[in-house]
């Protein structure tokens, strides 16, 4: 079974055969929306959309650990998260599909570990390399099959949001080696490694971080959404592909 997260502009999957659709509970509270599995190619699939239909919940505000439970008691061994971000590299340009290899997380608050009772023996998860790798050549080839332009590598830096960033902290994202920015990526890669799921992100970039190529004008969200309308055509060609291969 695939885990399949929707991000920003993405709430449910076309050529999904759906055999359920349930609200489920967790020991972590509610998962952002109904949980739907069933067939997408040859794959079992369970979807979730991370913010919810509707666009409901804020990155800061998505119950991380709920919803990766839900996806693993669902039977997902691998999860492929989608994500919207902000461009930083040159190459990272609107529209664009990168599939990160690293990350750095610079959220604070969130509930970030499954590790959190009192009295538990303490672990500390190897997160050396958190994104698969397997995955991530899975949907490198899927994207390079249907010849879609894709970045493959880079670091994903994730931001507590819900505000964009300034220009002066994405001059210091870059220098600390981020070529995207996004809000989502963390606590929900490290969450999936603490529950032994394979998990990759394809992150659909939606603008040009703020400040980047220097036009010093501010970050339309018209422009960000009809973006990811436009690049989630090709999200869901490369899901079908990755997921009939
Ligand atoms: N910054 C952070 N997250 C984002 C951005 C951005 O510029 N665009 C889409 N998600």
């Amino acid at each position: 079974m695939l885990g399949i997260i929707g991000g920003s502009g993405l709430y449910e999957l076309e050529g999904l055969r759906e055999t359920t659709r349930r609200q489920v509970d967790t020991p972590w509270g509610t998962p952002s929306d109904e949980l739907i599995t069933g067939a997408l190619g040859r794959q079992q699939v369970a979807f979730l959309p991370r913010h919810a239909r509707g666009h409901t919940i804020a990155p800061h505000r998505i119950n991380y650990r709920a919803n990766i439970w839900a996806l693993r008691e669902a039977g997902a061994t691998a999860v492929i998260a989608v994500a919207a971000c902000g461009g930083i590299a040159p190459d990272c340009l609107p529209g664009r599909l990168v599939i990160p290899d690293q990350l750095i997380d610079y959220t604070h608050g969130r509930a970030a570990t499954f590790f959190d009772q009192t009295g538990s023996a303490v672990t500390h998860v190897d997160f050396t390399e958190p994104y698969n790798a397997p995955l991530r050549v899975r949907l490198g080839l899927a994207a390079k099959g249907l010849h879609l332009p894709v970045v493959e590598g880079g670091v994903y830096g994730c931001t507590n949001g819900p505000r964009l960033e300034t220009a002066a902290e994405i001059r210091r994202l870059a220098r600390d080696g981020c070529t995207v920015v996004g809000m989502t990526g963390m606590p929900e890669a490290a969450l999936a490694r603490e529950l032994g799921l394979a998990y990759a992100c394809l992150s659909v970039v939606a603008n040009a971080a703020a400040g980047v190529g220097g036009s010093g004008q501010s970050i339309s969200m018209d422009q960000i959404l009809q973006t990811l309308k436009d690049a989630m055509v090709d999200v869901q060609r490369l899901l079908t592909r990755l997921c009939s291969d």
